[in-house]
């Protein structure tokens, strides 16, 4: 998706792949293949680059580290790259710099998930503080039993786990948001993300919050960005807890919760990426509809190929399709589906409609939102 946005400025992407047939390999004509967690192909892979960024978090971050110090330009920085990796390092410096996160502690042994436990009260979440995504890396502790058990299976993985107060929040939403170098930024509507099993499933904007705590959003999308000195975009995820934020986790690069702007907004989240890290004028980040709905895709259970589904799924003309090429897997992201519409009932209803041609009905979320 940055590809087709990058064609469209004739900037050239060089793509670091692990193998030849992830999503991005089979689209950008000049690959290297080699690991985002070895220090020599990071170096052999920006040597050609005039810019680096990054799609994902899991790269070696000492050689980041290395590769700025030797003159690379590095956007996100390894800096930022760094606090983006860790959710510890995400807490301590949100909480730094004043923003509102939950309760939490690193995880040292298990007496420090029983003594959170007790202190703030069961449940509790424990997370690990790198390399989980889609829920991975995130558990809900109903009490010590629970508590012993989780740290039996990581006290010798060596994980490192941190522990935060489980919030009864109402909704979840993110603000993504674009940043220059200057620090000058750009920031979209506030979009609500509904997941289920720690999956985001749906995307919807506006998101049904009351202004002002959609103006209270982007104020903090504002203050992260400054807090962790971002290049480029920006994904805040935010609890809404009754008309109060809490500060969920970040994304430094274009993110899931961002998948909406490519038709959603006048200008799409991967060219807005391109522009703030090239340090080129930003684009509008307006919406281009009243309301927008993006279902994710993800695998259905027997397998099947949601491009078996295409043809019956573009029968309504408002429906976009994005499909990544992954070969099907139960519950992996395979693609994701957009509507634009008057409304956001509209929107979501065939944006559905078309996911459960695609995928099946698994999809599907219920509950008025
Ligand atoms: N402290 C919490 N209280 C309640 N629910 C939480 C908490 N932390 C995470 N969750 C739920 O788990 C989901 C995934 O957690 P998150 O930390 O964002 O991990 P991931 O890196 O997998 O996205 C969140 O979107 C939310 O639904
Ligand atoms: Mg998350």
């Amino acid at each position: 998706m940055t590809h087709q946005a990058a064609t469209a400025l004739d900037v050239r992407l060089r793509l670091l792949a692990e193998r030849p047939d992830d999503a991005a390999a089979l689209v950008v004509p000049d690959v290297v293949i080699g690991s985002p967690r070895s220090a020599a192909d990071l170096e052999a892979f920006a040597a050609g680059c005039d810019v680096v960024t990054f799609d994902h978090e899991l790269v070696d971050g000492a050689a980041l580290e290395r590769l700025e110090r030797a003159g690379h330009r590095l956007h996100p920085t390894a800096a930022t790259v760094a606090i983006a990796q860790d959710k510890l390092a995400q807490r301590t410096r949100f909480a730094a710099a004043g923003l509102p996160v939950p309760a939490f502690r690193a995880v040292r042994g298990v007496e420090d998930l029983l003594a959170f436990g007790d202190d703030q009260g069961w449940p509790i979440m424990a997370k690990a503080v790198r390399g989980g995504y889609d829920g991975r890396g995130v558990w809900r502790l109903d009490g010590e039993r629970a508590a012993f058990d989780l740290w039996s299976s990581f006290a010798h993985t060596g994980v490192d786990l941190l522990a935060e107060a489980h919030v009864p929040l109402d909704r979840e939403i993110a603000v993504l948001i674009a940043r220059r170098p200057g620090g000058e930024v750009a920031p979209y509507a506030v979009v609500e993300t509904v997941q289920r099993d720690g999956i985001c499933r749906e995307l919807l904007v506006p998101a049904a919050i009351p202004p002002a705590v959609a103006a209270a959003a982007g104020a903090l999308a504002r203050q992260a960005a400054e807090a962790v000195a971002v290049v480029g975009l920006l994904a805040l995820e935010l609890f809404v807890v009754g008309d109060r934020l809490l500060v969920n986790e970040i994304a430094a690069r274009p993110h899931n919760s961002g998948h909406w702007t490519i038709e959603g907004a006048v200008t799409s989240q991967f060219e807005q990426h391109l522009r703030a890290i090239l340090d080129w004028p930003l684009g509008a980040p307006d919406l281009a509809a009243p309301a927008v709905a993006t279902v994710n895709l993800l695998g259905a259970a027997d397998g099947r190929d949601p491009r078996s589904g295409l043809t019956l799924a573009l029968t309504d003309p408002a429906v976009r399709v994005h499909l990544y090429g992954k070969s099907p897997r139960p519950g992996r992201k395979l693609g994701h589906v957009t509507v634009l519409a008057g409304s956001l009932a509209e929107a979501r209803s065939r944006a559905g409609t078309a996911a459960t041609h695609l995928v099946g009905g698994h999809h599907v979320v219920q509950g008025e939102r």
